[in-house]
């Protein structure tokens, strides 16, 4: 059997309004990844799989992410706000094109899976014109209700429109719905706009396929899956969903979680086998952890690769362009961005590594500090294999600290050291035999003349 073609059509207009939001409302984030990215990502990939979003007008940030998600993202701008039905026809030209398969989605229901999308699909490859997916609602209030005779689809009623006895039923539309996409324009085409809001409603096309005389299902799904947001605590919500999704995910995996809910993991984060992640760590996007790491407590990791068992806190941060190779460890308040630390590099205690390439072996000791920024420009510091760098010491980049060279504690490194070199920078030390004793005998004095 050949593969069908689709095309998925992601609404995407909303404000952030309701959000307090000057930001559009799908670039508001769900485990470290926009609403939208989620939809995205759920949504067909591949040979024959088009994408459209419909975005609000000034919304490039929106087309952008589309872009940046899903390359093959094409964008139509809704300029007035009509009705679903209305922004699923911004889109004619591409469903024009004529799919096997049109997708309709919302791009604020970042929850949806691609396997629900596979199962809406499927009653369409049997002949039937319409597939929309439902879900019995907690509280339906606000919902489009499914409204069936004998097991069969007939309708979908707004809720606004909707009759007591209708408001009784719980089956409500998710908004997702699959449509035939050579019918897909003669059927959207027909809605009208008579309805108490005048929106053209992409609802209706269940009562006009039903007129054509061809078939329409409900494929049903549970409420978790198909919540929409529309404000910050339905955000928080979807957040909360998502996490217990991807710490379950983990574990099965084979992750050790010692306590799975104080844990946020991002929708991209890569394990390898053997991870042992502590209480109380935040991962964000683009994080790889690889074989026999260990993530110790109060961690907070974005954009950066930790390598075969290295260990990283308690209490790193792991800034973007982070990376620990092998065996490397990372202590309590060290913060690393844009820093490879190669194997067996330790930097225990107390640091900042940023734009540095760390050679094998070498130690970083507590209070290092790269000074990577002139208040103008950022350089680069290169620390050779086992090199040595003595505690409180700062390294003023750019810099290059040959490989086995030994930096006095309490040095201020501003010229590059040659490989196995001692560098000291730091005023001389003297002892003045008995001044300890002097001092406090001089001392005491004046604090009993003081008193008498
Ligand atoms: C819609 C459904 C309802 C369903 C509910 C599920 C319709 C008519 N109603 O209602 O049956 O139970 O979702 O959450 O489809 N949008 C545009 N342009 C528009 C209008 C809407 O892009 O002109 C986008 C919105 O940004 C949103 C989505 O379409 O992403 C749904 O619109 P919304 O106004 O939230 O519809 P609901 O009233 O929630
Ligand atoms: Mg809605």
């Amino acid at each position: 059997m050949s593969v069908r073609s689709s095309l998925t059509v992601v609404l995407a207009a909303g404000e952030g309004t309701r959000m307090r939001s000057a930001q559009p409302k799908v670039l508001h984030k769900v485990a470290g990844q926009s609403l939208l990215a989620h939809v995205l990502d759920a949504a067909p990939h591949g040979t024959g799989a088009a994408l459209a979003v419909v975005i609000g007008p000034n919304h490039q940030a929106v087309a952008d992410e589309a872009r940046r998600v899903r390359a093959d993202a094409v964008s139509f701008v809704q300029a007035e706000r009509l009705g679903t039905a209305h922004a699923v026809l911004a889109a004619r030209e591409a469903i024009a094109r004529g799919a096997d398969d049109l997708l309709v989605a919302f791009g604020d229901t970042p929850l949806i899976s691609a396997e629900t999308f596979a199962r809406l699909r499927a009653p369409l490859a049997e002949g039937a014109a319409l597939a929309v997916l439902g879900f019995r609602a907690a509280d339906p209030a606000g919902y489009g209700r499914l409204l069936l005779e004998n097991g069969r689809l007939m309708a979908i009623r707004e809720h606004a429109d909707a009759t007591a006895e209708e408001r009784k039923v719980t089956l409500c539309n998710a908004g997702v719905m699959a449509l035939d996409g050579r019918r897909a324009l003669e059927i959207l085409d027909r809605i009208g706009n008579a309805n108490s809001k005048g929106e053209y409603y992409l609802v209706d096309a269940v009562e006009i396929v039903r007129d054509m005389g061809l078939e329409a299902v409900v494929i049903e799904t549970s409420e978790d899956e198909v919540r929409g947001i529309n404000n910050k605590a339905q955000l928080a919500e979807a957040e909360a969903v998502m996490q217990a999704r991807l710490r379950k995910a983990a574990l099965d995996a084979g992750v050790t979680l010692v306590a799975p809910e104080t844990v946020y993991l991002a929708a991209d984060t890569q394990f390898g086998s053997d991870v042992t992640i502590e209480p109380f760590v935040v991962i964000g996007p683009g994080v790889t952890i690889d074989d026999g790491a260990v993530i110790q407590s109060f961690s907070h990791i974005v954009q950066s690769e930790i390598g075969k068992k290295a260990s990283v806190g308690p209490f790193s941060r792991m800034r973007p362009g982070s990376s620990l190779g092998e065996g490397a460890k990372i202590g309590n308040f060290v913060e690393t961005k844009a820093a490879t630390l190669e194997a067996g590099v330790k930097v225990n205690h107390l640091a900042y590594v940023g734009d540095a390439h760390v050679g094998a072996k070498s130690n970083l000791g507590a209070g290092t500090i790269v000074c990577n920024y002139d208040g103008f420009f950022k350089h680069k510091t290169t620390i050779g294999e086992g090199a040595f760098v003595g505690t409180n010491s700062s390294l003023v980049a750019p810099l290059k600290i040959g490989k086995g060279a030994y930096i006095g504690s309490g040095s201020v490194i501003t010229k590059d050291v040659p490989d196995d070199a001692m560098a000291v920078e730091r005023g001389q030390q003297s002892n003045r035999e008995g001044g300890a004793a002097r001092y406090r005998e001089m001392k005491l004095q004046a604090k009993a003349e003081k008193k008498g």
